[in-house]
């Protein structure tokens, strides 16, 4: 009789666990800040996330992390933006050689991937710090693969141009071109510097972007006009973000009032900005993603994907509940 009841019990779990499953795989809409599983029912474990596209496939590469360590860059993989297949990780810390550049114990944070038309490889360029050094190195760090997901091995890390180097992202021009924006001195400026042909190393064509104390860079071309959101430097607790618009990457950056609205938009509705994903086939569709910090338990820090809408020509990301891809139709 006890037995029957265990499993029959059992029974109860397996089908509750395949109903989850299930439904996290039929996924249709976006719930920002809540929990989010991946098509095997595991929650997403890829923050400070960026993006890629190709052959009709999103791959989403991210932190990887345990409580509070990090565990390499992992890579996720979705045709629908909804449901997302776990790819494994594309990049893994070194065991067995404390002196490595990316020994196991180093932070690897905000990586982003672009694809090098020239050469055929993959290019993730990350913010490393080093093994027991807290957040002194303030260095960046670039690793190669032949395919999408890896796995990619690493090339060097280095402070680019002898500056400092934290929070970043990369962004590919129409030309092309390809370059590293990253917080420098203490966080103090925002630096851009252009990538090698290659992608692989970082040119002389460096330059301050703006001295105003932001983090956390995330870009968009939009009719012409590049887009910027930054974060205060506050750590892991949230602020309020900012926008920049320059006619040139390298040209006049004006900082104009925060795009955000809703309940918590003055602390980016108690988030950081890590990314701005175009939707591919849609006009004029962003999706505006950003990390909302568990310090105590990075690994289940959720996700904020909200919709960046340009209304009359002014960018706006609206605070929604729960949305899908047919509000850009
Ligand atoms: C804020 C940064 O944006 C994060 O990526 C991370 O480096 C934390 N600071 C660490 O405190």
């Amino acid at each position: 009789m006890k037995s029957e009841f265990g499993i029959i019990k059992l029974f109860t779990i397996l089908f509750l666990l395949s109903v989850a499953v299930h439904a996290q795989k039929g996924r249709k809409e976006f719930t920002p800040g809540k929990e989010w599983l991946d098509t095997e029912g595991q929650v997403i474990n890829a923050h400070g996330a960026g993006f890629l596209f190709e052959n009709g496939t999103y791959y989403w590469f991210g932190e990887s992390r345990a409580e509070r360590s990090s565990l390499g860059v992992a890579v996720y993989s979705s045709k629908d933006l909804y449901n997302w297949k776990n790819e494994g990780l594309a990049l893994n810390p070194v065991d067995g050689d404390d002196e490595h550049d990316i020994a196991r114990g180093c932070v690897m944070e905000r990586p982003k991937v672009i694809f090098n038309e020239k050469t055929g490889k993959y290019v993730m360029w990350f913010h490393l710090e080093m093994k027991g050094q807290g957040y002194n190195a303030a260095r960046v760090a670039v690793a190669v693969a032949d395919q999408v997901v890896g796995p990619y091995n690493f090339v060097t890390s280095y402070r680019p141009n002898g500056n400092m180097s934290r929070d970043m992202t990369v962004f590919v021009d129409d030309d092309g071109s390809a370059y590293h924006i990253y917080s420098s001195r203490d966080n103090y400026d925002l630096r851009i510097a252009k990538l090698s042909d290659d992608y692989l190393h970082h040119t002389a064509q460096d330059s301050l972007m703006f001295g105003e104390h932001r983090e956390a860079p995330a870009i968009i071309k939009h009719e012409g006009l590049y887009y910027l959101i930054t974060s205060g430097c506050t750590g892991w607790k949230p602020n309020d973000a900012s926008i920049h618009v320059s006619e040139s990457l390298f040209g006049n950056w004006k900082r104009k009032p925060s795009p955000l609205r809703g309940p918590h938009a003055n602390i980016t509705f108690d988030g950081q900005s890590t990314y701005i994903l175009p939707v591919l086939g849609k006009k004029d569709a962003y999706i505006f993603i950003a990390d909302r910090w568990k310090p105590q338990d990075l690994r289940n820090s959720p996700y904020i994907w909200l919709p960046l809408e340009f209304d009359s020509g002014e960018p706006i990301v609206q605070w929604r509940d729960s949305w899908d891809l047919s509000m850009f139709d």
